[in-house]
Formats: structure tokens, C-alpha cells, sequence
């Protein structure tokens, strides 16, 4: 069995194509990076003017007709992107006559994290753009914690966006808090969620007043003490011995140590998804179509923007 998974639900389109023991045979994608944030309509239009050359780097590298399912990440997402990516595999669907379902894109994120690390049943840290959620799985998966205004991976980049620093902001990010001193910014948890807007509106307003490295140095601390604290609260509360970090945000080095030293002091194993799969992909929906077909789950094909992990 050959499953082809099609990314389109913010700014990659991308098609992956793997075999029926998840083996991967094909990863291949166009990235919309906007000199601001992202524009819905004009990553739709990114997606529209690339997903046949991209198609055509898969063509040359396998006949479609032995492909035997399809799966399109159908949330959550930006709509304009959403349903052109829905278009896009409909038509594919009907030309090679193959089944067409829909993918949760948590869940993808989740699916190739656990499989490309054989982490069996980990509490599972997922920080992106949009989203920042503590997950694990209690027949299906349930959310612990989660973030209660905007996800990291948005905050770092538009402290980022405000300093001058290119989108995706978070490797620049990285790199210049490395030689940065802390300052005292605010720490917002609550029981198990987290708020982001307060340590992100202190960050730009002290960008004025403070070295441009202290606060990038100060605000990852603060954002990644918090995502600790709430981890490590997770990992107790359900006697789990696993962290999985899944995401785009896991790339960096900084978070990643932080979370590595709590797991040690804790006796859980540790393991982050390999950095080629952090970010979005259409491996991890062909995995997830994959994964979701063996179990007979069968989702309609619909676009679902607001789609939440604990209701499928
Ligand atoms: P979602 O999965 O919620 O739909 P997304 O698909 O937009 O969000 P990803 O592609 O998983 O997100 O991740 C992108 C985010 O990761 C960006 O916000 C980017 O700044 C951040 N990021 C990438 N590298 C790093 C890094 N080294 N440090 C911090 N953040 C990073
Ligand atoms: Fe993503």
C-alpha cells in the first residue's frame, strides 16, 4: 500500500508519500514566506501557483497510479488555504480514482513525532505557529493544557516582526539570545494553561529601553520556564515516563535543553521530533492517512478551520 498526504493549511504546500510501514518515499514542498505576517489569500494563491510543480517533482520520482489513498490535512487552518488544498486533492482523487480523506493536522504533527521516535505513550508538547497544547492519549487524544490567547510560535515571531527580524523569526530569535542578559518579564500560568500576550506586549514595549538581546534571551526563558512548568505538572499528574516535543518550535535548542534537563531530574525519556518533520510536511498526513485507515477512521473531507484534536 503507497499513501500520498497533501499539507495545505497555512503556509507549506506540500506533498508526502509513504509506504504501508510508514517508510517515506517521497517529501517534497514549497514554503509562502511573507516579508510580514502571513496574508490568508495570498498563501492560497502561493499554494494555487505551485501544487502542479510540485506535483510534477513527485511524478518524476513514482507513477501515481500506484498510489491506493490520499489524505489532505483538512484543519486546523486558514479557510482561503484549506480549500484550495481540498480542491486540489478532490481533483487528484477523482483522476487517479483513489479514496480521499481528511487529516487532522495536530494529529499529523503528533502521528510522525511518535513514529520517527518509537515513543510509545508520551505526554506530547506541541508548539507551533498557531498552536501551543500539552496532549496525550486516553482513548483518543485529550488536551491538558493548553494556551489561553495565541500560540508561541506566533508570539516569537511578531516580538520578532517588531524588532526588524525576518519571518519565520524564530531561528534569528535563537541565535542573537545566546548573548543575551536576563530581565524580569511576566510569567503567566494558570492551573495548566498558559497566557503568552503578557510576556510578548512587556517584550516589545521594553524593546525600546533594553538591549534587543536581553529581551530575546529573557522572553525565550520565560515562554519555555512556562512550558516546563506545565510539562512537568502533566508528566506527574498522569504517571506518564515520556515528553515528546512535536512542532515547528522544537527546533530550538534552548526549549529543548530546558525540557531535557526537567525529564533527567524526573527519570522520563526524553525525545523530540527530527527537525526535517518539525515544521509542516506532507509525509506526516500521508503517515497520519496511513495510521487512520488501518484503524478504520474515516474522516469526510470537509474544511474544518477551528478543528480541535479531542473531538476526533
Ligand atoms: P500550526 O501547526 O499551529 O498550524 P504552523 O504550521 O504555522 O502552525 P510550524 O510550521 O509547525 O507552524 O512552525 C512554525 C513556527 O516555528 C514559526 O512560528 C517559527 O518562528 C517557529 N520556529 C522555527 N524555528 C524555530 C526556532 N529555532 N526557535 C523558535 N521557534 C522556531
Ligand atoms: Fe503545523
Amino acid at each position: 500500500m503507497k499513501v500520498l498526504g497533501i499539507e495545505s493549511t497555512a503556509h507549506t504546500f506540500g506533498i508526502g508519500v509513504v509506504d504501508e510501514r510508514g517508510e517515506i518515499l517521497i517529501d517534497e514542498k514549497s514554503v509562502y514566506k511573507p516579508k510580514e505576517g502571513i496574508v490568508p489569500t495570498e498563501a492560497a494563491d502561493f499554494h494555487r501557483e505551485n501544487s502542479s510543480k510540485i506535483l510534477e517533482e513527485v511524478e518524476k520520482k513514482i507513477n501515481l497510479e500506484e498510489i491506493d489513498l490520499i489524505g489532505i490535512s483538512t484543519g486546523p487552518g486558514l479557510p482561503p488555504c484549506l480549500n484550495y488544498g481540498l480542491k486540489f486533492s478532490r481533483k487528484l482523487a477523482e483522476r487517479l480514482k483513489k479514496p480521499l480523506i481528511g487529516i487532522n493536522h495536530c494529529q499529523a504533527h503528533i502521528e510522525i513525532g511518535k513514529f520517527l521516535t518509537k515513543a510509545q505513550d508520551p505526554i506530547i508538547l506541541y508548539v507551533s505557529g498557531g498552536n501551543t497544547q500539552i496532549i496525550y492519549n486516553n482513548k483518543g487524544y485529550k488536551i491538558l493544557g493548553e494556551t489561553q490567547d495565541i500560540g508561541i510560535g506566533n508570539a516569537i515571531d511578531k516580538l520578532g516582526r517588531t524588532a526588524g527580524i525576518k519571518f519565520p523569526a524564530g531561528p534569528e530569535i535563537e541565535k542573537i539570545a545566546k548573548q543575551g542578559k536576563f530581565v524580569l518579564l511576566p510569567y503567566s500560568v494558570k492551573g495548566m494553561d498558559l497566557n503568552f500576550s503578557g510576556v510578548l506586549s512587556e517584550s516589545i514595549r521594553r524593546l525600546k529601553s533594553n538591549k534587543l538581546e536581553d529581551i530575546l534571551y529573557s522572553f525565550q526563558e520565560v515562554c519555555f520556564s512556562m512550558l516546563a512548568e506545565v510539562c512537568e505538572r502533566a508528566l506527574a499528574a498522569t504517571d506518564k515516563k515520556e515528553l515528546l516535543l512535536v512542532g515547528g518550535v522544537v527546533q530550538n535548542q534552548r526549549l529543548q535543553e530546558v525540557l531535557r534537563r526537567m525529564c533527567k531530574d524526573r527519570g522520563a525519556n526524553f525525545y523530540v521530533v527530527p527537525k526535517e518533520y518539525a515544521g509542516d510536511n506532507g509525509v506526516m498526513i500521508a503517515l497520519t492517512a496511513l495510521i487512520n485507515w488501518k484503524e478504520e477512521k474515516r474522516i469526510e473531507p470537509k474544511a474544518n478551520p477551528n478543528w480541535r484534536i479531542d473531538s476526533i
